[in-house]
């Protein structure tokens, strides 16, 4: 299968049922096939935008999969940072990066069995985009996020108007400030197919 298809088959996902199984078959390969040949880059933009906003621990990296984002954070001193995502196989994988203090699987559209204001930090990668999570799980995040908690959250591009995010980041208008949309390249220089120039944006905003 190539790159083009991976990425068509997980934008097509239209359940966390369907999330669980693609990303359990494709959490052993995901490092070696999809981040080497597409070059991705998207988590450590996003890791570094939240080292450079002042970002510090504890963080929640959400939709964590293999683990990239606390593998860059901790590299640059950020912790402790816990990871969750719905799919065990990619945790698992995670896991062996060694980065994180804790790991847990959850549905993020779900309610989480996390305590209000525990996290000082929110980031997250790829995981808002079609197919996967929309906006609504914002509300379950700023729960558990600490007042004056940073968030870096990337938003695909493509579908930041059309999947509400435009419309919920509105509406959340008193419970966040600093608000800043930063345009992001997914994919490096190396990246090949139709994706390869894809773009989204970096929601920073720290909760009130
Ligand atoms: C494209 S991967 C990104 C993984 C990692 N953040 C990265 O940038 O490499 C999307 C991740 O979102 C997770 N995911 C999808 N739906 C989810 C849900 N409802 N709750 C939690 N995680 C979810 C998937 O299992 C997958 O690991």
């Amino acid at each position: 299968m190539t790159q083009d298809d991976e990425l068509n088959n997980a934008y097509a996902l239209k359940s966390p049922e369907d999330n669980r199984r693609l990303y359990a078959r494709w959490a052993d390969s995901y490092d070696s096939t999809f981040v080497a040949e597409m070059d991705y880059q998207l988590p450590f933009h996003a890791a570094d935008a939240f080292v450079k906003a002042g970002g510090h621990g504890p963080v929640l990296d959400v939709g964590a999969g293999t683990g990239l984002v606390g593998e860059r954070l901790t590299s640059q001193g950020v912790g402790p940072v816990d990871g969750t995502d719905i799919s065990p196989e990619m945790l698992a994988v995670a896991d062996e990066k060694k980065t994180y203090r804790s790991l847990f699987a959850s549905d993020i559209t779900q309610p989480m069995d996390v305590k209000d204001g525990t996290y000082a930090g929110i980031i997250s990668a790829g995981t808002f985009t079609l197919g996967h999570v929309g906006p609504d799980a914002f509300d379950q995040l700023l729960r558990i996020a600490a007042p004056g908690a940073l968030f870096v959250i990337t938003i695909n591009g493509e579908h930041f108007e059309s999947e509400g995010f435009a419309a919920k980041l509105a509406a959340l208008h008193s419970q966040i400030h600093d608000l800043k949309l930063v345009p992001v390249r997914y994919y490096g220089a190396n990246a090949q197919g139709d994706h390869a120039k894809d773009e989204g944006k970096m929601a920073i905003f720290r909760k009130v």
